[in-house]
């Protein structure tokens, strides 16, 4: 029989959506034109571009022209942070300052370590234990070299919220620019670029019900950037290359679906979320250590430790089983390290090394919910009992 598979790491990546298959398919089959071309197929994929900004630009609140198409989350956040700190480098006068916090994605994290090795300054704030981001801690951090303020929407680990609304009011003040990584919470609370109050934002195709290496850099009207990849003028000159048509199709239908499905869809999320937890710690003698503000987080996403155990352990153990989770992220799953995020917020490295993120998603069902945690309690049980650390819970 064949195993039965289910996926819990919906912030690693997401399925692609059946309708958002289907645009994708059909403007690769019968929209092949070059939209930089004069003629009826250009025309025909420049309209599928500028439907697509649309669609993007909706979801945000946005202008259709604001929308920059790139290849991801990465590559937006390195135009984002480039873009400012490199004209400034140039001029070869006082340092630029970046500030970013201690709990970014590499996208920005590297980048930023990147731009320091080119000779900018760069002060990484510190985060509370809860994960949270106190707009004081931005205040004080800014000087009269301070040229950008680079801080995430949503965390990739945690789910937790920064206050981007509240610091938006602090750089506007202060005459300074932010820049957003909403990678991971697009779809998942609303979005209104306006009232957000920010200069930049990123966000990701494959986060999103479309595929992968597709995303967008949204820039308020007015704002110049250096570009990154120099050639055609594409992208008003901020990003060169024929652009991936069907892609930027798919995303533009990914972010037409959100804007029609937000509410109701996060709303079960949430419902699925908090039984998840709850089943779990119960079968767990509650002795799972979650992480994270329990309510200034996204819907969908789980950060717990499981005291004695290694999460890689747990990991392969729940592969076997069919069960797809992470530790931490992704990107720290694949180099087998320690979670930086965690760290940052102080938590004992003895419950780093047992920590996973749990992230539900559009197809995430009770059924599902229910089999996860039959399953990870199986596993974790069966690593207690030959953990020699575990301390079975006196009788009470
Ligand atoms: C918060 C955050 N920023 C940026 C990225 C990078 O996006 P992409 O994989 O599209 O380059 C990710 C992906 O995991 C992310 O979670």
């Amino acid at each position: 029989m064949e195993k039965r598979k289910i996926y819990f790491d919906y912030n690693a990546t997401t399925p692609v959506d059946p309708k958002v298959c289907r645009e994708l398919a059909e403007v690769a089959r019968d929209c092949f034109g070059n939209p930089s071309s004069s003629h009826d197929f250009g025309r025909e994929a420049a309209a599928v571009m500028a439907r697509s900004r649309s669609q993007v630009a909706g979801l945000l609140r946005a202008e259709a022209d604001e929308i920059y198409f790139t290849a991801g989350g990465s590559e937006s956040d390195n135009l984002a942070l480039k873009g400012v700190l490199l004209p400034r480098l140039r001029q070869r006068k006082t340092p630029p300052h970046l500030v970013i916090s201690a709990v970014e994605h590499p996208a920005v994290r590297e980048t930023a370590a990147w731009l320091e090795k080119m000779g900018a300054v760069v002060t990484r704030l510190p985060v509370a234990s809860d994960g949270t981001l106190r707009p004081e801690t931005v205040a004080a951090a800014i000087t009269g070299q301070t040229v950008l303020v680079s801080l995430m929407l949503a965390n990739n680990e945690t789910g937790v919220l920064f206050p981007l609304a509240e610091i938006a009011e602090i750089t506007r003040k202060k005459n300074v620019l932010l820049h957003t990584d909403a990678v991971q919470a697009l779809g998942k609370i609303e979005i209104d670029v306006r009232r957000l109050g920010v200069d930049m934002l990123s966000l990701s195709g494959h986060k999103v019900y479309a595929p992968k290496g597709v995303g967008a850099l949204w820039i308020r009207r007015g704002l110049e950037l250096d570009p990154l990849v120099h050639g055609g003028g594409q992208e008003s000159g901020l990003r060169a290359g024929t652009e991936n048509l069907p892609g930027i199709a798919a995303l533009g239908r990914a972010c037409e679906i959100l804007s029609e499905e937000y509410g109701e869809e996060q709303k079960k999320i949430a419902g699925l979320r908090d039984a998840l937890e709850q089943k779990l710690d119960q079968a767990l003698e509650r002795r799972l250590v979650f992480h994270g503000h329990r309510r200034l987080r996204v819907p969908n996403t789980i950060s717990l430790s499981v005291p004695w155990v290694d999460s890689e352990a747990l990991l392969s153990y729940l592969d076997l089983e069919g069960v797809a989770i992470s530790a931490g992220s992704a990107c720290a799953s694949s180099t087998h390290s320690g979670s930086s995020v965690l760290e940052a917020m102080g938590v004992d490295p003895a419950l780093v090394r047992g920590a996973v993120r749990i992230s539900l998603g559009r197809w995430s069902t009770l059924e599902e919910v229910d089999l996860l945690v039959e399953k990870f309690s199986a596993v974790v049980r069966r690593l207690w009992s030959i953990s020699p650390l575990y301390k079975p819970q006196s009788p009470e």
